[in-house]
């Protein structure tokens, strides 16, 4: 097991949030969203169902455009970038959606080399070590030529995490990786985020509601309320818990069973 970072390195931020705000027609779902992905940490984003984690995730990959705000990667704002530019902002991460399925039809091998087709790499020898790289990397060695539907679901979220490292991107999202697991998986999952941090440098914004695994791996913990419908909490996981507002100690207190 390695241990979460006791404190958040402090580099340059590899995206800027700043004053976002996210809509779907009139109704404002967050508003004045203002934080830092910092190089090297494990962020968590948490709250209430329907909060607007997931909308958020999309905002951050220029799949959704906000009703006011920026999301900067370096100088440039992904949410107004030109397509080219667009898309080699997003080379800069890996993607791993809440319903992040695998391609049913296809081995897990195939849906992993995917990614590097559709990049345009060549070469199908090295496409294929780099997913067998990749397999090894989340503990699913020789599991390349099996169907999805021959995998446990802990281990079909492990294949999703492989096909989003397959183009090796510094930031890496996950929507709710743990979500249907059971616990042995889930902290296989948590030891996994931290590998990934420890072994490649990988910062990782992570969507959870395992409050154990927010305590496991994150340097610092994002809360948006749906009350507020804004952030309300942004900090290392314990000082939420000490000094946070009410509703986000009692969010991180119920998930711990205190
Ligand atoms: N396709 C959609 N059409 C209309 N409203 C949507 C759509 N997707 C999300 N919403 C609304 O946006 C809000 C935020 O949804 P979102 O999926 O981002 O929440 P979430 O925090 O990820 O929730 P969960 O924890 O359940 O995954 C919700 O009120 C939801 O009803
Ligand atoms: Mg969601």
């Amino acid at each position: 097991m390695i241990a979460a970072a006791t404190s958040p390195p402090a580099a340059a931020p590899l995206v800027r949030v700043r004053g976002l705000t996210m809509a779907r027609g009139d109704s404002v779902i967050q508003r004045d969203l203002d934080f830092d992905i910092r190089a090297g940490e494990v962020l968590a984003v948490v709250g209430p169902s329907g909060c607007g984690k997931s909308t958020l995730l999309r905002h951050l990959i220029g799949l959704q455009q906000g009703a006011q705000g920026q999301v900067l990667y370096g100088e440039h704002d992904l949410q107004h970038a030109d397509a080219a530019t667009a898309r080699e902002l997003r080379r800069a991460f890996g993607v791993m959606f809440q319903s992040g399925a695998l391609f049913s039809s296809m081995t897990v091998g195939e849906n992993l080399m995917l990614p590097l087709q559709m990049a345009g790499r060549d070469g199908d020898a090295e496409i294929e070590r780099q997913a067998r790289f990749k397999l090894a990397l989340v503990g699913l060695d020789g599991s390349a030529a099996r169907m999805p539907a021959e995998l446990s679901g802990g281990m079909r979220k492990r294949a999703a995490i492989a096909r989003a490292l397959m183009l090796d991107p510094p930031l890496l999202y996950l929507d709710e990786p743990s979500a249907g697991l059971d616990p042995i998986n889930i902290a296989r999952l948590d030891d996994l985020v931290l590998k990934l941090r420890h072994y490649l440098g990988t910062t990782v914004v992570m969507i959870t509601h395992e409050i154990d695994s927010v305590f496991a791996v994150a340097d610092r913990v994002l809360f948006l309320d749906d009350q507020d419908k804004t952030m309300i909490g942004l900090d290392t996981p314990q000082a939420l818990l000490d000094h946070g507002r009410a509703a986000v100690r009692r969010f991180l207190q119920r998930g711990r069973g205190e």
